[in-house]
């Protein structure tokens, strides 16, 4: 038992209990409160984990008061503007950036695997037209189990690396296929002499024997968010693939998964409602009538894009994304009614005490949509560019629980409000 313990009672018999505390490395301890149930005979609730932890991980800490994201102990800001996304990826899946050498092996064997099984072609044309990518995408990576289908030994180092690598570079062939099939345009293949995310950007916009111009600053602009998206602690999309991982699921059940979870417009489909928001309010004088109904309880309306569950100051990621949105704009010379529009919320919402009191700022998606637009991305692409930067985080957190000593399924309790037992009538 920890030697640091909180005590509760319970004035109901003046009964009281001691539960551990357990310290992080850097952020808030824990009460362990496994054994509360059979102490207490008493469940506890927290709707939605607003103050509970699900779980012990190295790979991602978040201090949402002072707006910090690490990848294994690195500042985010770091790795988005020295680093690429591949090495990234790297760090979350093998604990520690790669070195030049290490780098140069990993890229290397990502763009070997970056073909998918021609078998895949079948399913997507089964597609109708105008299928929205996300759902192409999903059904794509649960196809891949199918053709990989021995089951994991994930204490087998080469088997899960072989497993981690599939995974990370078979995602964005199928992205950038979901995309062109959703569109009725013919597939580009991924070229073994590009870089990947070069690699996605071509696949997305060339055509059969034809060159596409790609600017150096769309490619570094796109691997930045790919890099910003890469893990986030226990999100919502990270909690459906741990969930998976707890049954011992096939990771690429586990990823079809997260990619569900992440569709959701409150979650990675909020980048795509931002854009739309923004377009549906059109121009900057009609700002003010959009904040008031943000504000207003009776309205369900949000603002997309503004507020987060842990960061109650600025979203690191979004600081970062700020200064890529307005280069990218200058570069390619883009001004647009959206941009002003964006930038008119911003200010009002930073110095609308509606939005302090509530640690409302813009948060990833904010600014990553406008990016994407001006990337060219079309707007129902924005969460699969979300899966494709998170794959790497998913699977590092599939792994750190997989490899646990033990695994305990999830399997949450309830407040059950339901009727008591009914005597039927025969
Ligand atoms: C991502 O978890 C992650 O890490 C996710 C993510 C990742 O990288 O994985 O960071 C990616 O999902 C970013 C968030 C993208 N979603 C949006 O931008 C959608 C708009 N935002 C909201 O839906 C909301 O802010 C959430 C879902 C992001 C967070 O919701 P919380 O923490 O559960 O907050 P809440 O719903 O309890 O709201 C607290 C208060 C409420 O007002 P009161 O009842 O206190 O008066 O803030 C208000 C809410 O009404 N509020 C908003 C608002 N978000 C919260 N009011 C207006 N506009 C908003 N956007």
């Amino acid at each position: 038992m920890s030697k640091d313990i909180i005590t509760i009672t319970n004035n109901r018999d003046n009964k009281s209990y001691e539960f551990p505390i357990l310290d992080a490395s850097v952020g808030p301890s824990v009460v362990d409160i496994s054994t509360f149930y059979k102490e207490t005979g008493m469940f506890t609730y927290d709707e939605g984990y607003t103050s509970t932890a699900s779980c012990q991980s190295k790979i991602t800490y978040i201090d949402g008061g002072a707006g910090k994201l690490m990848y294994r102990g690195y500042d985010i800001a770091y790795l988005a503007k020295e680093k690429t996304f591949l090495d990234t990826a790297y760090l979350l899946l093998h604990d520690d950036l790669p070195s030049a050498e290490q780098l140069k092996a990993y890229e290397g064997e990502i763009t070997k695997r970056s073909f998918v099984n021609e078998g895949i072609k079948k399913l997507f044309d089964s597609f109708p037209d105008q299928a929205h990518p996300m759902a192409i995408l999903s059904a794509g990576v649960s196809a891949l189990s199918t053709f990989y289908f021995d089951h994991l030994e994930i204490d087998d180092k080469d088997e899960y690396q072989e497993m981690s690598n599939r995974i990370v570079a078979k995602i964005p062939t199928l992205a950038a296929f979901s995309y062109r099939y959703s569109n009725g345009l013919p597939i580009i293949y991924p070229d073994m002499n590009k870089g990947f995310t070069e690699n996605f950007l071509n696949m997305l916009r060339a055509y059969p024997h034809s060159y596409v111009d790609l600017k150096p600053i769309e490619i570094k602009a796109l691997d930045t968010i790919f890099t910003l998206h890469a893990d986030h602690e226990q999100n919502a999309s990270t909690t459906a693939v741990r969930n998976l991982a707890s049954t011992m699921a096939h990771p690429y059940a586990a990823i079809a998964a997260g990619i569900g979870a992440l569709w959701g417009r409150s979650h990675g489909g909020a980048n795509e409602s931002v854009i739309r928001q923004l377009e549906m309010i059109g121009t900057v004088d009609r700002v003010d009538e959009f904040i008031a109904k943000a504000k207003d309880k009776n309205d369900s309306f949000r603002l997309m894009g503004f507020g987060h569950r842990v960061y109650k100051n600025f979203d690191p990621r979004a600081t970062v994304l700020k200064e890529i949105r307005n280069e990218l704009m200058t570069e390619l010379g883009i001004s647009s009614e959206l941009v002003a529009v964006a930038e008119k919320i911003e200010k009002i919402a930073l110095s609308d005490e509606y939005f302090i009191k509530r640690g409302l700022y813009p948060n990833i998606d904010f600014y990553s949509g406008l990016i994407l637009q001006a990337l060219k991305i079309p707007k129902e692409m924005f969460a699969v560019i979300f899966v494709i930067g998170r794959t790497p985080g998913w699977i590092a957190q599939w792994s750190e629980l997989s490899k646990q000593k033990t695994v305990k399924i999830a399997r949450p309790r309830q407040l059950y409000t339901g009727p008591t037992e009914r005597t039927p009538e025969y």
